[in-house]
């Protein structure tokens, strides 16, 4: 090796450190920070799955039970509100749909939306749906960390959502050789692809049982139901909705996702291990390494197993995915499809994305009536964050198909609001007025329009003849 090249990697010698200890979990923070709200509108971290609508409908069941088995147990008063804490918040979209969801269950709760990251504190303070039901007193915006938590609200009993979060809290990684020998896993990850060493190490209880196979421990997760435990006094309910773990050999490395930060699949079997006894685990009936819905409660009440029993077990969100995925088979009848959206309970963003076959297939009266009755359901529960797929204009693309032109117009409206002057909708929005018979509005779309597009032919057309009265 020549000296110049021996310096160069003198200077920057290859350091291992413990998963749970590499800049990899202790800069997570940071990168959701640099990242903002784009983490989300770019699609570079998940969301859809842990902030839909069905899943807050399971919830706030669940926390209703939870409510009323504190209530009966004298943990809260019948006027007292209840603190629901959404840690790690992301786009807010969760708070959007829970917290209507629990008033109209008769829970008086607030919704404390939060985060580490003070761009994200600013885009949910600055969320115009957010600012509505905060003046209903339904939500707030405020700063919490998982790792080192406060008291936000007086009060006997508090719920913790925790959905993607306890993936992105740090893991430690630990095999068993077929041997028998134990180590722990250490990263190198300031190379590509990234190194891992293992060193002899005694595993931590939990593990003591298992085959031989290389394990991601959550010990953030674990840190942090202890640390909430020991601050909030009286009744606690955690909802942790998360990727699980499939099972890794003793000579595989951990699987990573990364996507702008780092996350870990979150090994529930072992995270309910260290928790307890302080700690009840809820599980899914099948576990399931995509996603699923977990509870840890510090209540022994009978009242949360049945409802957990009713709604949380059968991991519905989790069922409605794939029904998702199998509806975009072309075989799927439309009356299975018009079915499947009606039981995702109003999700603008599911329907969005399936609502291309609305319009392909020629549909009944029948058909064509459900339609526009889930497009008018589902458009008000959109929660707007500047996504890059334009809901709005996929959902009165398909009103204005179906002749429900009011709704199309409120929707091409939206997107404008949403997602800019987009030529497309300009142009349709002014067909929509015009065969609505306001030809005025119709040919202030065109103008506005050709602001934009000075040249678009089909503007010009419409507008010279719209305006000589043909
Ligand atoms: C994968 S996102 C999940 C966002 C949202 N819960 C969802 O399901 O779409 C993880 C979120 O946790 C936040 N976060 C990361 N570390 C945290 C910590 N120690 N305490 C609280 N929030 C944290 C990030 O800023 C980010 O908003």
């Amino acid at each position: 090796m020549d000296r110049a090249r021996l310096a160069a990697v003198c200077q920057t010698p290859t350091v291992f450190h413990p998963l749970h200890q590499s800049p990899l979990f202790l800069a997570q923070a940071d990168r959701y920070e640099e990242l903002g709200p784009r983490a989300w509108s770019e699609g570079i971290v998940p969301w859809r799955v842990t902030t839909c609508p069905l899943l807050a409908d399971v919830e706030a069941h669940l926390i209703a039970a939870f409510a009323r088995a504190c209530t009966a147990a004298g943990a809260l008063g019948r006027d007292e509100q209840l603190t629901v804490i959404d840690v790690g918040a992301g786009t807010g979209r969760m708070g959007f749909h829970l917290a209507p969801r629990l008033a109209a269950l008769g829970v008086r709760a607030e919704v404390v939306l939060t985060d580490v990251a003070s761009s994200n504190l600013e885009a949910l303070g600055s969320q115009p749906q957010l600012a509505e039901l905060a003046r209903g007193g339904l939500v707030s915006v405020e700063h919490f960390d998982a790792l080192t938590p406060r008291r936000l609200r007086p009060g006997g009993a508090t719920v913790l959502l925790a959905h993607y979060l306890f993936d992105t809290l740090p893991h430690r990684v630990f095999r068993r050789a077929a041997d028998g020998a134990t180590f722990e896993g250490l990263i190198d990850d300031a190379v590509e692809p990234w190194a891992w060493r293992y060193e002899p190490a005694s595993l931590p209880p939990g593990l003591g049982s298992r085959p031989p196979g290389t394990w991601l421990i959550p010990v953030g997760a674990a840190a942090a139901l202890e640390a909430w435990r020991r601050t909030f006094p009286g009744a606690l309910l955690v909802l942790a909705a998360d990727k699980g773990v499939s099972p890794r050999g003793p000579h595989d490395d951990p699987l990573l996702a990364r996507h702008g930060s780092v996350s870990a699949g979150v090994d529930f079997d072992v995270l309910a291990q260290l928790a307890a006894p302080a700690w009840r685990h809820l599980g899914p009936r099948d576990p399931s390494d995509v996603f699923a819905l977990h509870a840890f409660t510090t209540s022994g009440s009978t009242t949360i197993d049945d409802a957990w029993r009713d709604r949380g077990s059968g991991n519905e969100v989790l069922r409605l995915h794939e029904r998702f995925e199998a509806c975009g088979d072309p075989t799927t009848g439309i009356d299975a499809l018009l079915d499947f959206l009606e039981s995702t309970g109003n999700d603008p963003d599911l329907l969005a994305q399936r609502c291309d076959r609305l319009r392909e297939t020629p549909l009944t009266e029948a058909q064509a009536h459900r339609a526009v009755q889930l497009l008018a359901s589902a458009a008000p529960r959109h929660f707007v964050f500047r996504q890059h797929f334009d809901v709005p204009f996929n959902l009165a693309v398909t009103a204005h198909h179906l002749g429900a032109l009011r709704l199309a117009v409120a929707l091409y409206l939206r997107s404008l609001e949403e997602s800019g002057a987009h030529p497309a909708t300009l142009l349709n929005l002014a067909l929509a007025q015009h065969a609505l018979g306001d030809v005025e509005r119709a040919c202030e779309c065109l103008d506005v329009l050709l602001e934009h597009e000075p040249a678009h032919p089909r503007a010009v057309e419409l507008l010279a003849s719209w305006r000589r009265g043909s």
